[in-house]
């Protein structure tokens, strides 16, 4: 978690905060992004990924996104007693393929540190491709377009 930005070492009273907030932002905004919760078949809540929609031209170190396509950008976050079985890579495998069949979307980017290797082991294995662009301090941008998950995901590699 010392990768994965502002929410490290929440405790409860902080996580409910954040969710008060966030319904407030909703009520008065409506749904800016997706949010996924990752639970195992029994049911077990095991996770989350959000999905957020970056801006027209939206651009950082070294990377740009392409014009007039609808671009969006996510992560995944495990609780650790879930970590190394794999729950990662297929969560993301399952929201790749809702970005690509169930939105319009052109292009997915990750931002994994490019110290977090088990980060940057499941976007590889999930079909997303390191770029050249550095969002924030040592953030890369890994990227997926619709030709990449085709390839992954309809055996076309
Ligand atoms: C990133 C995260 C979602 C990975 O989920 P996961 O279910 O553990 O991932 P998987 O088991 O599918 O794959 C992890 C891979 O990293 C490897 N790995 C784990 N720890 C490692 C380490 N310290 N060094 C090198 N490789 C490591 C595992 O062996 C596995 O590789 P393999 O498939 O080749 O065996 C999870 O670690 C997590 O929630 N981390 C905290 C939040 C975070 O950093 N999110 C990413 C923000 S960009």
């Amino acid at each position: 978690m010392r990768y994965a930005g502002f929410a490290r070492n929440w405790n409860y009273e902080q996580i409910k905060g954040w969710y008060e907030k966030y319904k407030k932002r909703l009520a008065k905004y409506g749904s800016t992004e997706i949010q996924f919760i990752i639970r195992l078949k029994k049911g077990t809540l095991i996770g989350e990924s959000g999905i957020g929609r970056l801006r027209a031209n939206w651009s950082c170190r070294n990377y740009k996104t392409p014009q007039d396509k609808l671009v969006l950008m996510t992560d995944v976050k495990l609780a650790k007693s879930f970590w190394n079985k794999r729950y990662g890579t297929e969560a993301m495998k399952a929201i790749a393929q809702y970005v690509f069949t169930e939105t319009d979307a052109d292009l997915f980017l990750v931002p994994p540190h490019r110290d977090n290797v088990p980060a940057i082991k499941v976007y590889e294995k999930a079909g997303f491709k390191k770029t050249k662009g550095i969002w924030y301090g040592y953030h890369m941008i890994y990227k997926m377009n619709k030709k990449d998950f085709e390839e992954v995901y309809r055996g076309a590699k």
